[in-house]
C-alpha cells in the first residue's frame, strides 16, 4: 500500500473536508507524488490517519473514482489511475487533466460544465460520427439525423412540436442571429435587451441593422418600452442574460401580439433553456406563435461551444430565404458537430448527460448562493442556467472586488460593461458569476476566496 502524502486539512474552511481531501489527492496524482498503480489506503485507515470520519474519506474516494483519477478493484483496493477520464476507468494520457492548485479559477459566465461529461460516451459519439460515410453534397439545412434529434430534443425539453423539416442546423446562436439579421431590409431597427448579450448585439450591429436598447426589469424585457417601427426584437425570454430573470407570461403574450400586429420578427435566444431547476419552464415563444418567432438553440451550454453547433426553428418563408442564401453563398454550418450531437442523442447519452448536468449545476448553484449570502451579498436570478448575479452597492466596490479576486487567482465578470445601459430596477453594479466552468473542487476553492473578498468589501 502507498503512503499517502501529507494532507493539510483546514477544519475552519468553508470547503468541505471531503472536497479538500479529494483536491489534495488529485493534485498528488497530477504532479506525480502518487503514481499510476499506487494503492491507496482503505477509507478506514485514511480516516484514522487524518482523524476525520470515514464519511469524509469515502466521499473523497467516490469523487476521485467518478472523475477517473482512481479505480476500485473488487476485493483488492483502490488504485491511482494516470489521469482523470470521467466515465471510464482507463487512463488515456498520463497527464494532469485538471488545473494545478494555484491556477486561475474561472468564475466568469459562459463556459459549459465539462466535468460531468462522460468521456466514454463522448469518444463513442465521435467514433459513430466518423463511421458514417462522408457527405458528398451536404444539404444546406443540415444533417437529417441531427435535425431529427433536435426536433425530438425540442419536444422533450422545450415543449415545442416541430418536425425535422422545421429545424435548420446552425453554427451556434451568434452565427445564426447574424444569418437572420442579414435578411432584414437594409437599415432595419432591431430591439435588444439592455443589459443584454454582447455578442448577439454586436452581431446585429455588424450586419448593418440599427440597435435599439430596451430596458429589462424583474419580469424580463419591458415590452411596453419597445418603440414602433422595428423589424425584429432579440431577447432571452427563458433566462434573461445577464440578469437571470424570465419573461413573464403576460409580457410573452404582449410581445407576440405586438409582433403580429406590427410585423416584427421575434428572435428567441434559448441559450440555456434546458437548465431550469424549479418549476417547469414557461412555454417558449416559438410554441406560442411559430408564425412570428425565430427560435435559436445551441449546444454551447449543454455540451461545448467547440462543437460549433446549434439550431433554429423559423417560419417557412424565412427558412426558405435562409436556405437560398446558404446555397447562393456556399455557406453552411459544419457537419462534424451535428453528427456528434446526433450520435450522442441516438444512444440516450445526451439525455443522460442532461440529467447529470442538471443535478451537478443545482448543487453548484446552491454552493454559490450559500457562499455569497454568508458574505452578506445575496445573489439574484431564477433557479436556472449556470450563472447568478451578485449585486454590489456601487461601481467602486465592483472594481475592488474584481481586482482583489483576480489578485488571488479568481476570474470574475462584473456588470460594469452594461452599467451605462442598466435601467433603474435592475442591479447596476455587481458580479455575473458563472459556476459551470471549473471543477467542483476548484469552484469551492474559488468561492472561499470570493467569500473573503466580499466580506472585506462589506467592511470597507
Ligand atoms: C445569451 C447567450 N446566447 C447564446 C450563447 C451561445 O452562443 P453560441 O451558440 O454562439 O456559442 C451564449 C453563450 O455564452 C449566451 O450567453
Amino acid at each position: 500500500m502507498t503512503e499517502v502524502p501529507p494532507v493539510a486539512l483546514d477544519r475552519g474552511s468553508a470547503t468541505p473536508l471531503s472536497v479538500q481531501l479529494a483536491d489534495a489527492l488529485r493534485e498528488a496524482a497530477a504532479n506525480g507524488t502518487l503514481r499510476p498503480g499506487d494503492r491507496l489506503p482503505s477509507t478506514r485507515e485514511l480516516a484514522g490517519a487524518l482523524r476525520v470520519s470515514r464519511t469524509v474519506t469515502a466521499a473523497a474516494y467516490d469523487q476521485l473514482l467518478a472523475e477517473g483519477w482512481a479505480e476500485a478493484r473488487r476485493g483488492v483496493g483502490t488504485f491511482v489511475v494516470g489521469a482523470a477520464v470521467p466515465g471510464s476507468a482507463a487512463p488515456i494520457v498520463p497527464a494532469p487533466a485538471v488545473p494545478a492548485r494555484r491556477s486561475l479559477v474561472e468564475l466568469r459566465a459562459g463556459s459549459p460544465c465539462l466535468e460531468v461529461l462522460d468521456r466514454a460516451a463522448w469518444r463513442r459519439a465521435w467514433r459513430m460520427a466518423g463511421d458514417r460515410e462522408p457527405d458528398s453534397q451536404p444539404e444546406p439545412a443540415g444533417d437529417p439525423a441531427f435535425r431529427a434529434a433536435v426536433a425530438a430534443h425540442l419536444l422533450r425539453h422545450r415543449g415545442l412540436t416541430a418536425g425535422p423539416e422545421d429545424v435548420l442546423a446552425t453554427a451556434g446562436t451568434s452565427a445564426a442571429v447574424a444569418e437572420v439579421a442579414r435578411l432584414l431590409p437594409p437599415g432595419s431597427r432591431v430591439a435588444v435587451e439592455s443589459p443584454g448579450y454582447g455578442r448577439a448585439i454586436a452581431t446585429i450591429r455588424e450586419v448593418g441593422a440599427e440597435v435599439v436598447r430596451v430596458p429589462v426589469d424583474e419580469d424580463g424585457l419591458v415590452v411596453e418600452a419597445l418603440p414602433s417601427g422595428l423589424a425584429a426584437v432579440y431577447c432571452t425570454p427563458a433566462h434573461q442574460y445577464p440578469l437571470g430573470r424570465r419573461l413573464s407570461a403576460a409580457r410573452r403574450l404582449a410581445l407576440l401580439a405586438r409582433a403580429r400586429a406590427e410585423g416584427w420578427r421575434v428572435l428567441e435566444d434559448d441559450y440555456d433553456g434546458e437548465l431550469r431547476y424549479d418549476v417547469a419552464p414557461l412555454p417558449i415563444l416559438a410554441a406560442l406563435d411559430p408564425g412570428v418567432v425565430v427560435h435559436f438553440g445551441t449546444a454551447s451550454k449543454i455540451l461545448t461551444p467547440t462543437l460549433g453547433t446549434g439550431w433554429l426553428v423559423a417560419p417557412p418563408d424565412l427558412r426558405e430565404r435562409l436556405l437560398a442564401r446558404r446555397t447562393a453563398t456556399g455557406t453552411r454550418p459544419g457537419r462534424a458537430g451535428q453528427r456528434v450531437l446526433a450520435a450522442l442523442a441516438s444512444g440516450g447519452d445526451l439525455a443522460r448527460h442532461l440529467r447529470r448536468l442538471r443535478r451537478e449545476l443545482v448543487v453548484r448553484r446552491q454552493l454559490v448562493l450559500s457562499a455569497v449570502a454568508a458574505a452578506g451579498h445575496p445573489a439574484e436570478g431564477d433557479p436556472a442556467g449556470a450563472h447568478v448575479v451578485v449585486p454590489l452597492p456601487d461601481a467602486d466596490t465592483e472594481t475592488a472586488v474584481l481586482a482583489a479576486a483576480a489578485a488571488r487567482g479568481v476570474a470574475l465578470d462584473g456588470l460594469g460593461p452594461y452599467r451605462a445601459r442598466t435601467p433603474a430596477g435592475g442591479p447596476a453594479d455587481g458580479l455575473v458569476l458563472g459556476f459551470a466552468a471549473p471543477s467542483r473542487a476548484d469552484l469551492c476553492r474559488g468561492l472561499e476566496i470570493l467569500t473573503s473578498v466580499l466580506r472585506a468589501a462589506r467592511s470597507r
